[in-house]
Protein backbone atom coordinates (compact mmCIF):
# COMPACT_ATOMS: atom_id res chain seq x y z
CA UNK A 1 0.00 0.00 0.00
CA UNK A 2 2.99 2.59 0.61
CA UNK A 3 3.60 2.72 -3.14
CA UNK A 4 -0.07 3.41 -3.63
CA UNK A 5 0.21 6.24 -1.02
CA UNK A 6 3.02 7.74 -2.56
CA UNK A 7 1.00 7.84 -6.33
CA UNK A 8 -1.74 9.63 -5.13
CA UNK A 9 0.07 12.93 -4.24
CA UNK A 10 -1.54 13.46 -1.16
CA UNK A 11 -0.87 16.21 0.80
CA UNK A 12 1.63 15.64 3.98
CA UNK A 13 -0.62 14.84 7.47
CA UNK A 14 1.54 17.26 9.21
CA UNK A 15 4.04 19.77 8.38
CA UNK A 16 7.31 19.47 8.26
CA UNK A 17 9.34 20.25 11.39
CA UNK A 18 6.17 20.75 13.31
CA UNK A 19 6.80 20.22 16.65
CA UNK A 20 4.64 18.46 19.40
CA UNK A 21 4.26 22.06 21.51
CA UNK A 22 2.91 23.41 18.63
CA UNK A 23 0.33 20.59 17.74
CA UNK A 24 -2.65 22.17 19.51
CA UNK A 25 -2.35 25.09 17.68
CA UNK A 26 -1.84 23.43 14.41
CA UNK A 27 -4.92 21.57 15.42
CA UNK A 28 -6.84 25.06 15.76
CA UNK A 29 -5.27 26.06 12.12
CA UNK A 30 -6.86 23.06 10.51
CA UNK A 31 -10.02 23.04 12.29
CA UNK A 32 -10.08 26.21 11.24
CA UNK A 33 -9.47 25.15 7.59
CA UNK A 34 -11.96 22.27 7.35
CA UNK A 35 -15.22 24.69 8.51
CA UNK A 36 -14.29 27.11 5.65
CA UNK A 37 -13.71 24.67 3.42
CA UNK A 38 -15.75 21.47 3.88
CA UNK A 39 -18.23 21.10 6.81
CA UNK A 40 -18.66 24.93 7.65
CA UNK A 41 -18.15 27.29 10.77
CA UNK A 42 -19.41 25.47 14.21
CA UNK A 43 -21.52 28.25 15.94
CA UNK A 44 -20.19 29.14 20.09
CA UNK A 45 -21.20 26.91 22.53
CA UNK A 46 -24.97 28.15 23.51
CA UNK A 47 -26.14 29.71 26.63
CA UNK A 48 -28.43 28.28 29.32
CA UNK A 49 -28.28 24.52 28.90
CA UNK A 50 -31.56 22.67 30.14
CA UNK A 51 -33.10 19.81 30.62
CA UNK A 52 -35.68 17.48 31.91
CA UNK A 53 -35.12 13.89 32.29
CA UNK A 54 -37.86 11.17 32.33
CA UNK A 55 -37.09 7.31 33.73
CA UNK A 56 -38.17 5.04 30.95
CA UNK A 57 -39.56 1.27 31.76
CA UNK A 58 -37.58 -0.23 29.09
CA UNK A 59 -34.51 -1.12 30.94
CA UNK A 60 -32.97 -3.91 29.15
CA UNK A 61 -34.46 -6.37 31.66
CA UNK A 62 -33.71 -4.56 33.74
CA UNK A 63 -29.76 -4.26 33.36
CA UNK A 64 -29.98 -0.28 32.92
CA UNK A 65 -31.29 2.58 33.43
CA UNK A 66 -33.27 4.45 30.23
CA UNK A 67 -33.67 8.16 30.50
CA UNK A 68 -35.25 9.87 27.93
CA UNK A 69 -33.78 13.95 28.14
CA UNK A 70 -35.09 16.81 26.54
CA UNK A 71 -32.65 19.36 26.12
CA UNK A 72 -33.27 23.00 25.32
CA UNK A 73 -30.79 26.04 24.73
CA UNK A 74 -30.96 29.12 23.89
CA UNK A 75 -29.75 30.45 19.96
CA UNK A 76 -29.38 33.45 18.21
CA UNK A 77 -33.46 32.84 17.20
CA UNK A 78 -34.98 31.96 20.32
CA UNK A 79 -34.86 28.05 22.33
CA UNK A 80 -33.81 24.94 20.10
CA UNK A 81 -34.53 21.69 22.18
CA UNK A 82 -34.28 18.40 21.03
CA UNK A 83 -34.69 14.76 22.79
CA UNK A 84 -32.29 12.28 23.38
CA UNK A 85 -31.83 8.69 24.78
CA UNK A 86 -29.27 7.69 27.72
CA UNK A 87 -29.03 4.36 28.60
CA UNK A 88 -26.60 3.18 31.17
CA UNK A 89 -25.45 -0.21 32.67
CA UNK A 90 -26.23 -0.75 36.75
CA UNK A 91 -23.10 -0.79 37.95
CA UNK A 92 -21.26 0.70 41.36
CA UNK A 93 -18.55 2.41 39.24
CA UNK A 94 -18.19 4.83 36.49
CA UNK A 95 -18.78 3.36 33.09
CA UNK A 96 -17.26 4.38 30.01
CA UNK A 97 -19.90 5.22 27.51
CA UNK A 98 -20.45 5.21 23.55
CA UNK A 99 -22.50 8.77 22.02
CA UNK A 100 -23.57 7.09 19.33
CA UNK A 101 -25.45 9.40 16.59
CA UNK A 102 -28.32 7.88 14.84
CA UNK A 103 -30.75 6.94 11.95
CA UNK A 104 -33.30 5.65 13.67
CA UNK A 105 -35.35 7.12 17.19
CA UNK A 106 -34.17 4.88 20.46
CA UNK A 107 -35.26 1.12 19.76
CA UNK A 108 -35.86 1.41 16.20
CA UNK A 109 -34.66 0.75 13.04
CA UNK A 110 -30.85 -1.48 12.95
CA UNK A 111 -27.51 -0.97 13.66
CA UNK A 112 -27.71 -0.42 17.63
CA UNK A 113 -27.53 -3.95 19.33
CA UNK A 114 -28.36 -2.23 22.78
CA UNK A 115 -28.06 -5.21 24.86
CA UNK A 116 -24.02 -6.27 23.72
CA UNK A 117 -23.51 -2.79 24.07
CA UNK A 118 -24.84 -2.35 27.47
CA UNK A 119 -23.19 -6.58 28.48
CA UNK A 120 -19.88 -5.36 27.25
CA UNK A 121 -20.03 -2.76 29.86
CA UNK A 122 -21.01 0.06 28.39
CA UNK A 123 -23.18 2.81 28.48
CA UNK A 124 -24.87 4.66 25.65
CA UNK A 125 -26.59 8.09 24.64
CA UNK A 126 -28.35 8.05 21.17
CA UNK A 127 -29.51 10.99 19.29
CA UNK A 128 -31.70 10.15 16.29
CA UNK A 129 -30.04 12.86 13.94
CA UNK A 130 -33.52 14.05 12.06
CA UNK A 131 -34.72 15.66 15.61
CA UNK A 132 -31.77 18.12 15.15
CA UNK A 133 -31.90 18.84 11.27
CA UNK A 134 -34.09 16.63 8.64
CA UNK A 135 -31.96 14.81 6.45
CA UNK A 136 -33.27 16.56 3.67
CA UNK A 137 -32.81 19.35 0.91
CA UNK A 138 -35.65 21.97 3.26
CA UNK A 139 -33.31 25.22 2.40
CA UNK A 140 -32.27 24.51 5.98
CA UNK A 141 -35.83 25.42 7.35
CA UNK A 142 -36.13 22.16 9.99
CA UNK A 143 -34.73 22.12 13.35
CA UNK A 144 -31.44 23.96 14.72
CA UNK A 145 -30.81 24.84 10.79
CA UNK A 146 -33.46 27.57 11.40
CA UNK A 147 -31.77 28.70 14.38
CA UNK A 148 -28.74 30.30 13.30
CA UNK A 149 -29.34 33.03 10.88
CA UNK A 150 -26.86 32.33 7.67
CA UNK A 151 -23.59 34.59 6.05
CA UNK A 152 -24.44 33.05 2.61
CA UNK A 153 -20.63 33.51 2.52
CA UNK A 154 -19.58 30.24 1.62
CA UNK A 155 -18.86 29.12 5.26
CA UNK A 156 -22.19 28.53 6.52
CA UNK A 157 -22.22 25.11 8.31
CA UNK A 158 -23.85 22.08 6.25
CA UNK A 159 -25.93 19.60 8.35
CA UNK A 160 -23.27 17.22 9.04
CA UNK A 161 -21.91 20.42 11.33
CA UNK A 162 -25.13 20.72 12.74
CA UNK A 163 -25.71 17.50 13.84
CA UNK A 164 -21.97 17.39 15.46
CA UNK A 165 -22.69 20.12 17.26
CA UNK A 166 -25.86 18.14 18.57
CA UNK A 167 -23.90 15.53 19.70
CA UNK A 168 -21.46 18.67 21.90
CA UNK A 169 -24.74 19.66 23.52
CA UNK A 170 -25.45 15.64 24.54
CA UNK A 171 -21.50 16.37 25.66
CA UNK A 172 -22.37 18.72 27.78
CA UNK A 173 -25.07 17.31 29.43
CA UNK A 174 -23.14 13.68 30.32
CA UNK A 175 -20.47 15.61 32.20
CA UNK A 176 -23.04 16.04 34.80
CA UNK A 177 -23.76 12.37 35.18
CA UNK A 178 -21.69 10.86 38.30
CA UNK A 179 -22.56 7.00 36.37
CA UNK A 180 -20.18 8.02 33.39
CA UNK A 181 -16.28 7.28 33.18
CA UNK A 182 -15.46 11.21 31.67
CA UNK A 183 -12.18 9.72 30.56
CA UNK A 184 -13.83 6.97 28.60
CA UNK A 185 -16.61 8.87 26.04
CA UNK A 186 -16.41 7.87 22.39
CA UNK A 187 -18.13 9.50 19.61
CA UNK A 188 -19.76 6.95 17.17
CA UNK A 189 -21.50 6.90 13.44
CA UNK A 190 -22.01 4.99 10.67
CA UNK A 191 -21.83 6.39 7.10
CA UNK A 192 -22.89 9.80 7.00
CA UNK A 193 -23.05 9.75 10.72
CA UNK A 194 -19.74 8.46 10.80
CA UNK A 195 -18.48 11.48 8.90
CA UNK A 196 -20.24 13.37 11.72
CA UNK A 197 -18.48 11.22 13.77
CA UNK A 198 -15.25 12.25 13.03
CA UNK A 199 -15.97 16.00 12.56
CA UNK A 200 -17.72 16.48 15.95
CA UNK A 201 -14.46 13.96 17.79
CA UNK A 202 -11.79 16.74 15.74
CA UNK A 203 -13.76 19.44 17.46
CA UNK A 204 -14.43 18.19 20.76
CA UNK A 205 -11.47 17.36 22.93
CA UNK A 206 -13.74 16.09 25.92
CA UNK A 207 -14.67 12.74 23.68
CA UNK A 208 -12.11 10.24 24.53
CA UNK A 209 -12.12 8.62 20.99
CA UNK A 210 -14.20 7.99 17.62
CA UNK A 211 -15.44 5.79 15.94
CA UNK A 212 -15.81 5.93 12.25
CA UNK A 213 -17.95 2.58 10.84
CA UNK A 214 -17.77 3.13 6.91
CA UNK A 215 -18.09 7.09 6.48
CA UNK A 216 -16.34 7.00 3.10
CA UNK A 217 -16.16 9.92 1.29
CA UNK A 218 -15.60 13.27 3.07
CA UNK A 219 -15.08 10.88 6.24
CA UNK A 220 -12.31 8.41 6.85
CA UNK A 221 -11.54 7.72 3.14
CA UNK A 222 -8.37 10.36 1.55
CA UNK A 223 -10.39 11.46 -1.39
CA UNK A 224 -7.74 11.32 -3.51
CA UNK A 225 -7.63 8.65 -5.85
CA UNK A 226 -10.14 7.18 -4.13
CA UNK A 227 -12.76 4.67 -5.82
CA UNK A 228 -16.34 5.32 -5.28
CA UNK A 229 -17.86 8.64 -4.45
CA UNK A 230 -16.05 11.32 -4.98
CA UNK A 231 -17.00 15.61 -4.33
CA UNK A 232 -18.63 15.65 -7.40
CA UNK A 233 -21.50 13.29 -6.41
CA UNK A 234 -21.69 14.18 -2.46
CA UNK A 235 -21.96 17.54 -3.41
CA UNK A 236 -24.71 16.68 -6.15
CA UNK A 237 -26.90 14.56 -3.71
CA UNK A 238 -26.52 16.01 -0.45
CA UNK A 239 -25.19 19.93 -0.56
CA UNK A 240 -26.75 20.25 2.12
CA UNK A 241 -24.02 18.31 4.61
CA UNK A 242 -21.68 20.97 3.77
CA UNK A 243 -20.63 24.13 3.55
CA UNK A 244 -20.77 26.18 -0.32
CA UNK A 245 -16.91 26.55 -0.35
CA UNK A 246 -16.75 22.28 -0.71
CA UNK A 247 -17.99 22.77 -4.25
CA UNK A 248 -15.29 24.49 -5.27
CA UNK A 249 -13.41 21.05 -5.54
CA UNK A 250 -15.52 19.21 -7.76
CA UNK A 251 -14.06 17.92 -10.72
CA UNK A 252 -11.13 19.91 -8.98
CA UNK A 253 -9.91 17.43 -6.14
CA UNK A 254 -6.37 17.86 -6.52
CA UNK A 255 -6.53 21.64 -5.47
CA UNK A 256 -7.69 20.69 -2.19
CA UNK A 257 -5.70 22.56 0.18
CA UNK A 258 -6.55 19.33 2.49
CA UNK A 259 -7.47 15.41 2.49
CA UNK A 260 -9.08 13.45 4.85
CA UNK A 261 -6.31 11.54 6.39
CA UNK A 262 -5.72 15.15 8.06
CA UNK A 263 -8.72 15.63 9.47
CA UNK A 264 -8.45 12.28 11.69
CA UNK A 265 -5.39 13.15 12.52
CA UNK A 266 -6.47 16.15 14.59
CA UNK A 267 -8.19 13.44 16.83
CA UNK A 268 -5.21 12.82 17.88
CA UNK A 269 -3.99 11.95 20.59
CA UNK A 270 -7.21 10.84 21.33
CA UNK A 271 -8.19 7.14 20.35
CA UNK A 272 -9.45 7.09 16.93
CA UNK A 273 -11.22 3.22 15.11
CA UNK A 274 -12.15 3.14 11.65
CA UNK A 275 -14.12 0.14 10.28
CA UNK A 276 -14.96 -0.98 6.70
CA UNK A 277 -16.20 -3.02 5.17
CA UNK A 278 -15.07 -5.05 2.05
CA UNK A 279 -18.07 -4.52 -0.36
CA UNK A 280 -18.29 -1.23 0.32
CA UNK A 281 -16.90 0.07 -2.73
CA UNK A 282 -18.98 3.20 -2.72
CA UNK A 283 -16.95 4.59 0.30
CA UNK A 284 -13.53 2.59 -0.41
CA UNK A 285 -12.30 0.16 2.03
CA UNK A 286 -8.41 0.84 1.13
CA UNK A 287 -8.74 4.53 0.77
CA UNK A 288 -10.35 4.43 4.72
CA UNK A 289 -7.31 2.16 5.67
CA UNK A 290 -5.01 4.95 3.92
CA UNK A 291 -6.55 7.48 6.08
CA UNK A 292 -6.27 5.64 9.39
CA UNK A 293 -2.52 4.72 8.54
CA UNK A 294 -1.45 7.93 7.30
CA UNK A 295 -3.58 10.08 10.25
CA UNK A 296 -0.97 7.84 12.61
CA UNK A 297 1.74 9.78 11.45
CA UNK A 298 0.67 12.63 13.62
CA UNK A 299 0.59 10.25 16.12
CA UNK A 300 3.84 9.07 16.10
CA UNK A 301 5.00 12.63 16.05
CA UNK A 302 3.37 13.11 19.16
CA UNK A 303 5.53 10.21 20.67
CA UNK A 304 2.38 7.54 20.28
CA UNK A 305 1.73 4.68 18.03
CA UNK A 306 -0.30 5.34 15.45
CA UNK A 307 -2.03 2.24 13.31
CA UNK A 308 -0.22 -1.17 14.05
CA UNK A 309 0.84 -3.97 11.52
CA UNK A 310 2.57 -3.64 8.38
CA UNK A 311 1.36 -1.39 5.83
CA UNK A 312 3.03 -3.21 2.91
CA UNK A 313 0.49 -6.02 3.57
CA UNK A 314 -3.18 -5.06 2.47
CA UNK A 315 -5.92 -6.31 5.86
CA UNK A 316 -7.52 -9.40 5.69
CA UNK A 317 -11.46 -9.66 6.28
CA UNK A 318 -11.68 -10.22 9.30
CA UNK A 319 -8.33 -8.53 10.53
CA UNK A 320 -8.30 -6.30 13.53
CA UNK A 321 -4.97 -3.47 14.07
CA UNK A 322 -5.97 -2.87 17.32
CA UNK A 323 -2.49 -2.26 19.27
CA UNK A 324 -2.06 0.86 18.47
CA UNK A 325 -4.15 4.93 18.71
CA UNK A 326 -5.46 4.42 15.77
CA UNK A 327 -7.57 1.63 15.30
CA UNK A 328 -8.97 -0.26 11.93
CA UNK A 329 -10.99 -3.07 11.47
CA UNK A 330 -12.36 -4.89 7.99
CA UNK A 331 -15.23 -6.70 8.18
CA UNK A 332 -16.61 -9.34 5.08
CA UNK A 333 -19.58 -7.73 3.78
CA UNK A 334 -21.46 -4.74 2.73
CA UNK A 335 -22.34 -1.49 4.18
CA UNK A 336 -23.72 -1.78 7.30
CA UNK A 337 -23.04 -1.17 11.65
CA UNK A 338 -23.22 -4.94 12.71
CA UNK A 339 -22.70 -6.07 15.88
CA UNK A 340 -19.34 -7.62 14.55
CA UNK A 341 -18.02 -3.93 13.98
CA UNK A 342 -19.33 -3.30 17.28
CA UNK A 343 -17.82 -5.73 19.52
CA UNK A 344 -14.49 -4.67 17.42
CA UNK A 345 -14.94 -1.12 18.86
CA UNK A 346 -15.35 -2.31 21.95
CA UNK A 347 -12.67 -4.71 21.92
CA UNK A 348 -10.44 -1.45 20.85
CA UNK A 349 -11.51 0.74 23.32
CA UNK A 350 -11.20 -1.35 26.12
CA UNK A 351 -7.70 -2.92 25.48
CA UNK A 352 -6.49 0.47 25.66
CA UNK A 353 -7.97 0.48 29.04
CA UNK A 354 -6.56 -2.26 30.79
C1 LIG B 1 -24.83 7.78 0.50
C2 LIG B 1 -23.72 8.78 0.43
C3 LIG B 1 -22.57 8.40 1.36
C4 LIG B 1 -23.08 8.13 2.74
C5 LIG B 1 -24.19 7.10 2.68
C6 LIG B 1 -24.87 6.81 4.01
O1 LIG B 1 -24.43 6.58 -0.10
O2 LIG B 1 -23.31 8.88 -0.90
O3 LIG B 1 -21.59 9.41 1.41
O4 LIG B 1 -22.04 7.72 3.59
O5 LIG B 1 -25.20 7.56 1.81
O6 LIG B 1 -24.91 7.66 4.88
O7 LIG B 1 -25.40 5.70 4.14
Amino acid sequence: MLGEIKRRNLPKTIPDGLLKENWSAHRKEMIALFEREEYGVTPERPENLRWTKEIQRDNVGGKAVHTLVKMSFDTPMGEFAFPFDTVIPNSDKPVPMFLYISFHPYGSGHYLPIEEIIDGGYAIAVVNYNDVTKDTEDNFESGIAKMYPRRNDGTDWGKIGMWAFAASRMMDYIQTLIEIDKNRIYVAGHSRLGKTAIWCGVQDERFAGVVSNDSGCSGAAVTRGKKGEHVVHITKNFPFWFSANYQKYIENEDSMPFDQHQLLSLVAPRFLCVGSATEDEWADPESELMGAYLAGEAYEMLGLTGLSGDIEQTVEPGEKRFDGFVGYQLRKGTHFLSRHDWQGYMEFFGKHHE
